[in-house]
């Protein structure tokens, strides 16, 4: 049986240590940092991710705003909003919730953000940063696997990490930081056109799917004794539940467990750490713009 990689308590662990970070800023007279969200339209899921980051931002003592707009802003209008963002020196922290109504397009607001201010690591400065090994902010989800990883003592050295998905938000920048040097891994990003995939993904030693589709690494596309990371969080129809649906993730848990190592559950797996990296990725960049 798998041993559960507790993302939950591994990113309390984090928080905590943020928290005293700020607590320590801010005693030496500095204003606490401030981060804001800015979400479009009225997406569930994302309604319900901002809130999340929201709530943990004011746990750690990071002040914050959520910034809410009508599905139907143009995209001239939210240019102008993060022009007002950047220009603001009391945001320390800029976070556009992704995705964006279809008539925006996504990469020209990302583009106009402040690459100082842009903590979710996604703009081209920064993702060119991570590329090149330099030091820049680093996208929240794969900055947490990392994390949890390094805190599990899972070895990345000369191992085989497969990667299902090629997302500017996961795949690609965790192709980057599992290369750096601190890390050593070997790395394959598979997608939706690479051939023979399950033979790919049974030769990982660390395998992380980030494609959005429920529950579809299964049991015979994984080593025994691998590594799996969740990264999805899928929401499937179920009349039978209160809510309408449930949640599960790009990995069938419960046949998974009987073969991996190690394994992140859906939710309380990789979805904590993205919260916490975003608030020590706001703290970073509070510190840098003094
Ligand atoms: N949508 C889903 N995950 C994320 C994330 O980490 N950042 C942003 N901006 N949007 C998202």
């Amino acid at each position: 049986m798998a041993i559960i990689i507790d993302g939950k308590a591994i990113a309390s662990e984090v928080r905590a240590e943020i928290r005293e970070d700020v607590d320590q800023w801010v005693a030496l007279g500095n204003a606490p940092p401030y981060l804001a969200v800015v979400l479009v339209g009225d997406n569930p899921a994302s309604a319900s991710y901002v809130r999340g980051k929201i709530k943990a931002s004011q746990n750690v003592g990071i002040a914050g705003d959520t910034l809410t707009f009508d599905a139907m802003i143009s995209e001239e209008k939210l240019l102008e909003v993060i022009e007002d963002l950047n220009s603001s020196p009391k945001v320390n922290g800029i976070l556009v919730q992704l995705p964006l109504p279809n008539h925006i397009n996504a990469s020209c607001v990302i583009e106009a953000m402040d690459p100082n201010k842009d903590v979710d690591g996604l703009h081209t400065v920064n993702a060119g940063r991570l590329a090149t090994d330099q030091t820049g902010f680093v996208p929240c989800t794969p900055a947490g696997i990392i994390e949890l990883l390094h805190r599990s003592k899972i070895p990345t050295q000369g191992k085989h990490a497969v990667i299902i998905g090629r997302s500017n938000l996961v795949g690609r920048p965790l192709g980057n930081l599992l290369l750096q040097k601190v890390n050593n891994a070997t790395v394959t990003i598979c997608h939706s056109r690479t051939q023979n995939l399950p033979d790919i993904c049974r030769q990982a030693d660390i395998l992380v799917a980030a494609i959005g589709l429920a529950e579809f690494v299964t049991r015979d596309m994984i080593k025994p004794g691998a590594t799996v990371i969740d990264v999805g969080i899928n929401r499937v129809d179920d009349p039978s539940t209160a809510r309408g649906y449930y949640l599960t993730g790009d990995v069938d848990y419960q046949a998974a467990t009987e073969v991996a190592g190690y394994i992140t559950p859906v939710p309380g797996g990789v979805g904590p750490m993205t919260i916490a990296m975003l608030l020590k990725n706001t703290l970073m960049a509070t510190k840098q713009q003094k």
